[in-house]
């Protein structure tokens, strides 16, 4: 029988599809190259590659969908997009570990405490981290070239809240660029970058769990991210330390909200 949801999802849809048929008078060698793409779109999905997912990124609309359905309090992280690169058996590591074992990159201290909405610190919380390499890769995208699990690890706090690892200053990489949705871009004139940032998966029973980056300050991308994933309270000014062996400090706090 009728869905009455999906009648309310098809109308409006239909409504603003015929709009926007009729707001750019669209051809019918257009509408044509619209089936073309869409076709294309599902040929190149594959287990490891969901290019609908990439587009619905690149046009703004998977955090468009999150912003709607996790609405978090004021005070708490804000969260931002999973990406594709997590790997959910990623291994515990001791406070103050190297997770970069690839020896790429500039070092550098992250640190910084898991809190509720008062500040006060919560004992027992994963912080669960991922990012590229130096040369703009995750570990699952090179699995011949880089050693497994690098530049990835769970980390659990004490009871001051506390965290702290060592991995690489990440750097700005390309979504993948060279499917349909590369071709998009590139026909808009739009460049495939994403800014420079770290992955992490936040989390405490009794806590609502949150997905976010951190992003690095002054990355030449930072206004522009391909998949506008960028909130003004994650980016973070990476400090020079005195340590030569580690020559960044980045210092960041993540506020959990109660379940
Ligand atoms: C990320 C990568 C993507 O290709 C994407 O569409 C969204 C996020 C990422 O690495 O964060
Ligand atoms: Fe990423």
């Amino acid at each position: 029988e009728a869905d009455p949801r999906l009648r309310r999802v098809m109308e409006s849809l239909v409504k603003h599809l015929h709009a926007f048929v009729k707001d750019v008078e669209l051809t019918e060698s257009e509408w044509e190259y619209a089936i073309d793409f869409l076709t294309r779109t599902g040929q190149i999905c594959s287990d490891s590659r969901q290019e609908f997912i990439l587009l619905s990124d690149a046009l703004g609309v998977s955090m468009l969908v999150d912003a709607i359905n996790h609405r978090r309090p004021s005070g708490a992280t804000e969260n931002t997009v999973f990406g594709p690169f997590h790997v959910a058996d990623a291994p515990e590591r001791a406070m103050g570990d190297t997770i970069s074992l690839d020896g790429k990159g500039e070092l550098c201290l992250y640190s910084g405490r898991v809190v509720d909405l008062q500040g006060q610190p919560i004992a027992g919380a994963f912080v669960d981290v991922w990012s590229d390499n130096d040369e703009g890769f995750y570990d699952v995208q090179q699995p011949d070239i880089q050693p497994p699990m690098n530049n990835r690890g769970i980390f659990r706090t004490g009871e001051d809240g506390r965290y702290s690892f060592r991995s690489i200053k990440p750097v700005s990489y390309p979504i993948p660029d060279d499917g349909p949705v590369g071709k998009m871009l590139a026909g808009l004139g739009r460049h495939p970058y994403r800014p420079a940032h770290m992955h992490f998966l936040v989390g405490a029973m009794g806590y609502d769990k949150v997905t976010t980056h951190i992003f690095v300050a002054g990355d030449p991308y930072i206004a522009s991210d391909a998949v506008f994933g960028v909130k003004e309270s994650l980016i973070v000014d990476y400090q020079h330390s005195q340590n030569p062996d580690c020559p960044w400090n980045a210092d960041f706090d993540f506020v959990l909200s109660p379940k």
